[in-house]
């Protein structure tokens, strides 16, 4: 980024292990390049203005309007400063999966820390911004923060030092929105009351998705991507069992199967939002985005950084 002023927060897209990360297993995430970008400059009074959702807030530890509080949180980290207007562009869909609310906290965080001089290490800012996650999303497990500062490919399990996945080679995903939109807490407190109700089962399916995380990492340093879609199919299946996908998303999976995508699965809270499908090259992730009767967009994973 040549413009040191302006802070970043990637989003991300959940290769393997959403949910099941929420109770303990791994995932593995990715960063994609689009992101929120934000800049803080000398206002008359704190305020937060995000693009293109056309949002003003001030910052207010007591207010109903969630990100008035989480604006607060972000401001709290830093000592004696003037005013500051943060001024926030959005690149991501809220609510879609991808990380958004979590890219936008690491951002503003990022931007008010670059006005003021702050050196901060991308996994500090990390660290920071989960107290902002936690505004929206009661008790996340990390993973989006995490990715949304540091990005890349990447291995996270809770109470564990966050690792870098190596890949052999880049491989392509398709990013593809249902166009529904949901809420990470309900999905994630509607997952908690099936681990609640049927413990049993619930945790077997758990530790299956935690088998496919260590499946998919294997795949992916090998450049097998066969079985890295395998994995997705199977991760796909195993959330579908915890009512996580709709229709919609089906839909989505089985037109980029058809295509010829390796494998295919909604990514993130799920319950609409978006579907990621494996291409076997740049070329043929092309052709199944165009197949795709949605907004969707292909992303270039485990590049070197
Ligand atoms: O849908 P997103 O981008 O908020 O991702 C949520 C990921 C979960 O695993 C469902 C929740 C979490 O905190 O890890």
């Amino acid at each position: 980024m040549s413009d040191r002023t302006l802070g970043f927060g990637g989003g991300k897209v959940i290769l393997v292990g959403e949910h099941a990360v929420v109770h303990g297993q791994p995932a593995i995430a990715a960063g994609v390049r689009r992101g929120v970008r934000a800049r803080a400059t000398l206002g008359p009074r704190d305020r937060l203005s995000i693009e293109p959702w056309g949002v003003r807030v001030e910052p207010n530890a007591a207010a109903s309007e969630p990100l008035a509080r989480a604006f607060d949180r972000a401001l709290a980290f830093q000592g004696q400063r003037p005013p500051l207007e943060v001024h926030a562009e959005v690149e991501l869909p809220p609510g879609a999966g991808l990380g958004c609310s979590a890219a936008l906290g690491v951002a503003v965080i990022d931007a008010v820390d670059r006005y003021l001089g702050v050196r901060r290490e991308r996994a500090d800012l990390a660290e920071l911004a989960l107290s902002w996650e936690r505004v929206f999303h009661g008790a996340p497990s990390g993973i989006d923060n995490t990715a949304a500062a540091v990005g890349g490919l990447l291995r996270f399990q809770r109470g564990s030092s966050v690792q870098v996945v190596r890949s052999r080679a880049p491989f392509y995903v398709v990013v593809a929105h249902s166009g529904e939109s949901s809420e990470t807490k309900v999905m994630v407190e509607a997952v908690a009351e099936r681990c609640r109700t049927e413990p049993v089962e619930s945790g077997r399916a758990l530790e299956q998705i935690g088998h496919l995380v260590d499946q998919a990492e294997a795949a992916i340093r090998d450049g097998d991507l066969n079985t890295l879609g395998r994995t997705l199919d199977g991760n796909h299946r195993v959330l579908r069992t915890f009512g996580l996908s709709t229709p919609k998303v089906e839909n989505l999976c089985e037109a980029a199967r058809r295509a010829g995508a390796l494998g295919a699965k909604v990514t993130g809270a799920g319950g609409g939002g978006c579907v990621i499908a494996l291409a076997q090259d740049a070329d043929h992730a092309i052709r199944v985005r165009d197949t795709l009767p949605v907004d969707a967009f292909v992303e270039e994973l485990g590049h070197a950084a």
